[in-house]
């Protein structure tokens, strides 16, 4: 059930009865999903669930947009339903594996291809000193065989696939995914913590079966209808980017004061040469505690509900309070930019939720409708759905940090779906 928004200080937010309809769908994931880890990912029934809620208001979607595309979820439900997708994130770890997810392969030379890459393999070598020489932060996360196999796979792989077409893109999201394994990052954990005891993962090993699964994958996706699909790497509030028109956006934004996706993707975008430090990748990037910027003058442009909000933390969390600050500031711009791209009559679906920080309420469900309605979306309608346990740590320790302690304070239980019309 849809509850429509027009005044949201005279709403209820936490009132709103979850929707069973957004819960789970209907069928299995396509595998394609799971190639390559991704923080925040959401559920690929949305789109469909999305899609279907567009065709009971009879609307035709022919374009489709997610702006914080992440890894591409919408991206490939898009090209499987045969819909041109525009996608927009500013992270290129996330626009590298969205563009390998959205690609239909030939399984012959996908085949050669990674034949080719572990023949050529051996052949490589690694200079004596690549280790000493190496970026601190790799030599921090690898040990010297460790690094020196991924930098020869690394080769091969850029020896054997053609930087021209879509192949090497594959291969590389390949060598991203096992980044993490063979490294000491704490396997069970997203963020970059080491693992004293662990054993990280043979390089050649884990290629091989990451090529296998993606392989697998993506002969049983079925992507042979025509669709257009463009995935650029881009500040989805940089103003000097064209957006094209669509009927319909779908995604999830960022949050705030949990991650700090630049950090999260360190390994990857150091390895694939995105950045010499990966922490020059946290500019423009919604929801980081970074962000430099005059809090005085840039306070009285929030709206009722963002005001509210950082009035709150800042009695006694000041450093937060300019950081949410600043993460409203840019979804109210996000809003705006969203309406801005919708064809008339289109609709705008976010999926967001509802944080905490050290018992503040960050009220993002009720600051984005405000938003969206301050934007000019003509309706805006909200409701809930139940978040699966495996897809997100629910709770939050006495710090605020993620934790999967039961004892901890629960947030992202259920999520809020607003939708707006234009
Ligand atoms: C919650 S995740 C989206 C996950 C996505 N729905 C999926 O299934 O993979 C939010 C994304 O917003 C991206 N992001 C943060 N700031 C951005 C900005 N200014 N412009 C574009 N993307 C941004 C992050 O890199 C992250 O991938």
């Amino acid at each position: 059930m849809m509850i429509s928004v027009t005044n949201v200080r005279k709403m209820d937010f936490e009132a709103v009865p979850v929707d069973a309809f957004w819960n789970a769908g209907d069928e299995l994931e396509l595998r394609m999903h799971r190639i390559h880890a991704y923080p925040a990912k959401f559920p690929a029934f949305i789109t469909t669930k999305a899609l279907g809620y567009a065709k009971t208001r009879r609307m035709r979607i022919r374009r489709i947009a997610d702006v914080f595309c992440g890894c591409g979820t919408v991206a490939l439900e898009a090209k499987r339903n045969q819909i041109d997708f525009w996608g927009c994130d500013i992270n290129p770890v996330a626009t590298l594996i969205a563009e390998a997810k959205s690609r239909k392969y030939q399984t012959c030379r996908l085949e050669r291809y990674r034949n080719s890459i572990l023949d050529a393999w051996p052949e490589i070598k690694a200079e004596g000193d690549s280790y000493r020489v190496a970026n601190d932060r790799l030599r921090y996360w690898y040990d010297k065989r460790r690094y020196d196999d991924l930098l020869r796979l690394q080769a091969a792989i850029e020896s054997v696939v053609p930087s021209r077409g879509c192949y090497r893109q594959f291969f590389l999201c390949a060598f991203s995914n096992i980044l993490k394994s063979t490294s000491r990052w704490l396997t069970k954990s997203i963020k970059p913590q080491v693992d004293p005891g662990k054993k990280p993962a043979n390089v050649l090993r884990a290629f091989k079966e990451q090529c296998r699964f993606m392989i697998d994958a993506n002969a049983q996706s079925d992507l042979s209808g025509y669709s257009h699909v463009e995935i650029v790497t881009r500040n989805f509030l940089d103003t000097s980017m064209d957006c094209p028109r669509v009927d319909m956006i779908v995604t999830s934004p960022p949050y705030v004061t949990s991650y700090e996706y630049a950090d999260l993707h360190q390994l990857s975008s150091l390895w694939l040469g995105y950045a010499e430090d990966y922490r020059d990748l946290r500019e423009g990037s919604i929801g980081s505690l970074q962000h430099i910027y005059n809090f005085e003058r840039e306070l009285k442009r929030l709206n009722s509900t963002g005001a509210g909000v950082v009035f709150s933390l800042l009695q006694t969390h000041k450093r937060i309070a300019r950081s949410v600050a600043k993460y409203f500031l840019d979804m109210q711009e996000v809003a705006k930019r969203a309406y801005g791209m919708l064809r008339r009559g289109g609709m705008a679906l976010f999926v967001l939720g509802n944080t905490e920080y050290r018992g503040v309420r960050v009220d993002n469900a009720r600051h984005m409708a405000e938003s969206l309605l301050e934007s000019g979306f003509a309706t805006v309608h909200v409701t809930k759905r139940k978040i699966s346990k495996k897809i997100l740590t629910p709770y939050r320790d006495s710090e605020g940090r993620f934790s999967s302690d039961a004892n901890g304070r629960r947030v992202y239980g259920e999520e809020f779906i607003l939708i707006g019309r234009r």
